[in-house]
């Protein structure tokens, strides 16, 4: 595929937001990524755009990874290794694992994006985040001009976090992934503790629940709560679920009694941003074309129309009410280009 001048970037971010790239290319394999041409700066590595915020127009180059594919690498009597392409639908290559017999990425049914982009923030949801179930990844360095293996340890994943995010290459282009390699075990138990998905199943009156019942919950659970981004359009959780200290969640529990807490291992506490935005009165409220959806407060939706210039101004005006509030600073999620 050649370069190609001035692409539109809309259909391309799940927010619709408007903004075109003065360079672009996509990208189908490994090999193309050598090409010399594609090391101008600034560059920007594009997945499935599902965590995305387009801040109007992108002078420089975006790679838009389309890289495919899907094979059983091996196996040994502990688990089955998975790999996939970056440029795979994430949920079609879960499912494609449940079809093969291979559970164990089922709770992370129905997240939107692309494969290459899942370890970059450890996309995680109803109790497993993805560097669970990842072995390791191979990437394209700019800088070194050639493909790097990294273990799963080398990943350092923490709460929608990791070495990727750490080191700030998803912000400066450095490292495309090409290749994720997920380790699934053959021991399978149902992973079901979180309460949503508990009492989905209960409801079903499924007490021994097989992978596919497990993913049939999720996507009815994540259906029922998060809206569709092909009719309203988000980027899923807008803010990240702020992680503070013991002394200061304790503080704050004491003055609202049914704010959901989530003990760290390190000791620490996870709050529900979601919570706190409800709480703030900004659950289903807008400002101009972008407000808070109305099942889930802390996924930002864009009405129609708007603008990167329309999510900031609601995303600073969440921030400053919960802030107020709740003396608790919301970080986002989503990157911004
Ligand atoms: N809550 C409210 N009001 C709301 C939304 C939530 O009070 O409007 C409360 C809920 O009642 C619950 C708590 O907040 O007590 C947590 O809510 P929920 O279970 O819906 O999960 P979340 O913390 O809002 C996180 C992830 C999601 C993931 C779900 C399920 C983050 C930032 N978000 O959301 O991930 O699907 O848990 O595991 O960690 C994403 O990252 O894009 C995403 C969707």
């Amino acid at each position: 595929m050649p370069i190609q001048h001035n692409v539109d970037l809309q259909a391309f971010n799940t927010l619709a937001l408007p903004g075109r790239a003065a360079r672009y290319r996509t990208i189908g394999s490994t090999a193309e990524l050598a090409a010399k041409s594609l090391t101008e700066q600034p560059r920007f590595i594009l997945g499935g755009g599902s965590n995305l915020v387009l801040d109007g127009d992108f002078d420089g180059l975006v790679l838009h990874m389309a890289i495919p594919g899907k094979r059983l690498l091996g196996e040994d009597s502990e688990a089955w290794y998975v790999e996939a392409g970056a440029g795979e639908n994430w949920h079609d290559f879960v499912l494609w694992t449940l079809d093969r017999g291979w559970p164990g990425l089922e709770n992370l049914s129905l997240i939107p994006g692309r494969v290459g982009a899942a370890p970059i923030q450890n996309i995680g949801a109803y109790g497993l985040e993805v560097g669970e179930r990842l072995h390791g990844l191979k990437a394209w360095d700019f800088e070194a001009r050639r493909i790097r293996e990294f273990t799963a340890g080398d990943c350092r994943f923490g709460y929608r976090d990791s070495l990727f995010k750490q080191e700030g290459w998803h912000l400066t282009g450095r490292m495309a992934i090409c290749t994720v390699v997920f380790r699934l075990p053959k021991v399978w138990q149902a992973n079901i503790r979180y309460a949503d998905l508990t009492q989905e199943l209960a409801s079903q009156h499924i007490a021994h629940p097989a992978p596919r019942d497990v993913a049939r919950a999720v996507i009815a659970v994540r259906q029922r709560k998060l809206p569709d981004p092909t009719q309203l359009p988000n980027s899923g959780s807008f803010f990240h679920n702020p992680v503070v200290d013991a002394v200061v969640a304790d503080a704050l529990a004491h003055k609202h009694p049914t704010l959901p807490r989530y003990p760290q291992a390190d000791g620490r506490v996870k709050l529900a941003a979601g919570w706190l935005i409800e709480q703030a009165g900004w659950k289903g409220k807008d400002l101009g074309p972008v407000g808070m959806y109305e099942k889930q407060a802390l996924v930002l939706v864009n009405r129609g129309g708007a603008t990167g210039s329309d999510v900031k101004r609601t995303m600073a005006a969440v921030q400053a009410d919960v802030q107020t509030r709740f003396g608790v600073t919301l970080t986002p999620e989503p990157i911004f280009l």
